[in-house]
């Protein structure tokens, strides 16, 4: 034993003095190190420096047409998208389910830019319809679309194991989180390629980016879809001038983040307003094809992706569960304190 050890030594000092060997271990080491610099200063750069203001795109997507068309635009960050694309001057077309809210989004748009046209139309995403999106389309080519924002996206009503909800709460997660993103992108894909011009922003999430999110595994999944389909196709079509723009945020202020409390929850470091954050991923497009929107999300996004997978996996098991034991403990005592009564 002692004789097997003394020769293991024996070959690992060699291998360590060999001057090759050192000489490969010093590139390696000198590449990681520029490599993680490089990281820094990239990230420290779109932290510190300020940032870009979104007002040229206008301009820039001129010659695809004046509109852009918003998905899930009734609320959250694609109402906060809907408002920024039209105070840029972008005639803005707002699509969701519910036609009160997206009157509103259509009245708070006209009202604080006199000189643009909004429009809403009303539709359901959970559909797989041919003639429903053939019916949509024949109102979308009313107009001259120069971005399209893929933004409507739903997600599990809690924090779940993936047996708990049923197969059809999954699949509509499936429909409304990936099937318009490939709908709306088949439809518009050939018109700005045709001008060579115009934008398309894709929403995906920070879950894409973490790759393993146990409790929410369906959403991150079609999140993950969303993610490689958007910078797959910013490729495809990056030589026809067209942009195409993938969003992974962290925890946005929205109606999908409030959980069952009737209030919002507070903005702090993590949790951004959807307002900067849509104002920060314009200021984006047709510079960078991913980001993460707002700069908290871009440092946290740094950190996250460089954590290992056998790291971050079984950690965020551990806080969803925690969260969703201390959720089914506290409905159970609801339940008895309701019996009693
Ligand atoms: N909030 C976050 O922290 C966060 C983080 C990462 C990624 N994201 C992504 O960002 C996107 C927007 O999220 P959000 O937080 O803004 O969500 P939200 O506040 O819940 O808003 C969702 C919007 O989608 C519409 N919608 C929902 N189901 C629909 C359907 N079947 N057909 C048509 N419209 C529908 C809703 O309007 P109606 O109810 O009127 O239809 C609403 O306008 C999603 O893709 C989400 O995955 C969000």
């Amino acid at each position: 034993m002692a004789q097997l050890a003394s020769s293991a030594m024996q070959v690992l000092k060699s291998v360590i003095v060999s001057p090759k060997l050192s000489r490969a271990f010093q590139i390696l080491g000198a590449a990681f190190v520029a490599l993680e610099i490089f990281r820094a200063t990239r990230v420290a750069g779109r932290y510190l420096l300020p940032r870009s203001s979104a007002g040229h795109l206008k301009a820039k997507y001129a010659k695809a047409g004046s509109w852009a068309v918003v998905t899930g635009a009734s609320d959250g960050i694609g109402r906060a998208l809907a408002l920024e694309l039209a105070a840029i001057g972008f005639n803005v077309c707002v699509i969701a389910r519910t036609q009160s809210k997206l009157d509103e989004v259509v009245g708070e748009i006209t009202t604080k830019n006199p000189t643009v046209q909004a429009k809403a139309l009303s539709f359901d995403f959970g559909t797989t319809s041919n003639e429903a999106y053939a019916d949509l389309f024949a109102q979308l080519d009313a107009l001259e679309i120069a971005v399209l924002v893929n933004n409507v996206g739903i997600s599990h009503t809690n924090a779940e194991l993936f047996e708990d909800p049923s197969v059809a709460d999954d699949l509509k997660l499936l429909t409304v989180n990936c099937e318009p993103m490939i709908r709306l992108c088949k439809y518009i894909v050939p018109k700005l390629k045709a001008k060579r011009s115009g934008a398309i922003v894709n929403l995906s999430s920070l879950s894409a980016v973490v790759t393993a999110v146990p409790y929410l595994a369906t959403y991150a999944g079609t999140k993950a879809f969303n993610q490689t389909f958007s910078t797959s196709l910013a490729y495809e079509l990056q030589p026809f001038g067209v942009d195409v723009l993938t969003v992974t945020p962290g925890m946005v202020s929205t109606g999908m983040t409030q959980g069952s409390a009737a209030r919002r929850p507070r903005v702090n470091f993590g949790m951004v307003d959807s307002a900067v954050m849509a104002r920060d991923t314009l200021a984006q497009l047709g510079r960078v094809i991913s980001t993460a929107g707002h700069h908290n999300h871009d440092l946290q996004t740094s950190i996250v992706s460089s954590l290992p997978l056998w790291y971050v996996g079984p950690s965020t098991y551990k806080l969803f569960k925690k969260i969703s034991d201390a959720r089914k403990r506290k409905a159970a005592a609801a339940s008895v304190a309701q019996q009693n009564e």
